[in-house]
């Protein structure tokens, strides 16, 4: 699919592919991101070669994309994170993790990332494909608890507490691997979703919901953009 649309950037998650892949994206011009959860994933990035790293604090809703270790407790929040990785590194630095609105994209300019990757503030806009029970527990005053858990899918993501986290995680070694975890839940999600329940689903989100907005992707876009162009 990649070598169909041969896209102008090609961000990766979990660290970097094999080299020959990296190379072969790289053949058709293609900048390579990645994100990094601490200062010791920016540098490794940086000596392969991206282009531009996410920074990524421990606010951000989905998969962490920790890769060189798996101790949470190396986690650390955006407003730590950001400023530490643009010293260590040479390339443009993005900040992502809890920026809900143009407030915050001004206050991670300020910190001197060279821009800001958005994820949760778009979940309910009308282009995701976010579920029915995933919108209303985004909407409802449950998105104000989320917690780190491997019950989903094998590997920690951040997500809005519901039963499954409660009652088997956060955290569980029982859990299977990534992404097998997601088979074994697959069932029970399926039932619950089909009731009309988001108890066993990932519903995932950051830290911060408060810029989920139900209006086109394109009109929040300019309105978190807003913070760069008027700077
Ligand atoms: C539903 C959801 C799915 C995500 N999927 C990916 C993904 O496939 N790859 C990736 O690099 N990051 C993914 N992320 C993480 C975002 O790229 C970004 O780091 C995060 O959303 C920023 O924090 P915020 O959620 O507080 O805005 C996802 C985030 C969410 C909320």
């Amino acid at each position: 699919m990649l070598e169909e649309f041969r896209p102008e950037v090609v961000s990766f998650h979990f660290g970097l592919p094999s080299a020959d892949l990296l190379a072969h994206v790289r053949s058709w011009g293609a900048k390579i991101l990645s994100s990094a959860t601490t200062v010791d994933e920016a540098r490794w990035l940086e000596a392969r070669g991206v282009d531009a790293i996410v920074a990524q604090g421990l606010e951000a809703g989905g998969h962490r994309g920790m890769f060189l270790s798996d101790d949470l407790s190396t986690q650390v929040g955006t407003f730590a994170l950001l400023p530490q990785i643009v010293t260590a590194v040479g390339v443009p630095v993005i900040a992502a993790g809890a920026i809900a609105n143009a407030r915050g994209v001004t206050a991670v300019m300020a910190l001197g990332a060279a821009g800001a990757q958005i994820g949760t503030a778009y979940l309910l806009c009308p282009e995701a494909t976010t579920s029915a029970v995933h919108r209303a527990a985004l909407k409802s005053d449950a998105a104000r608890l989320t917690a780190i858990t491997n019950v989903f899918t094998g590997r920690p993501a951040r997500g809005i507490v519901n039963r499954l986290i409660r009652e088997i995680g956060p955290m569980s070694g029982a859990a299977p691997e990534f992404p097998l975890a997601t088979t074994a839940v697959a069932a029970l999600r399926a039932r619950a979703e089909h009731l009309g329940s988001g108890d066993f689903s990932p519903l995932w989100a950051g830290q911060n919901s408060s810029g989920c907005k139900e209006v086109p992707a394109a009109g929040l876009t300019r309105e978190l953009a807003a913070a760069i162009t008027a700077a």
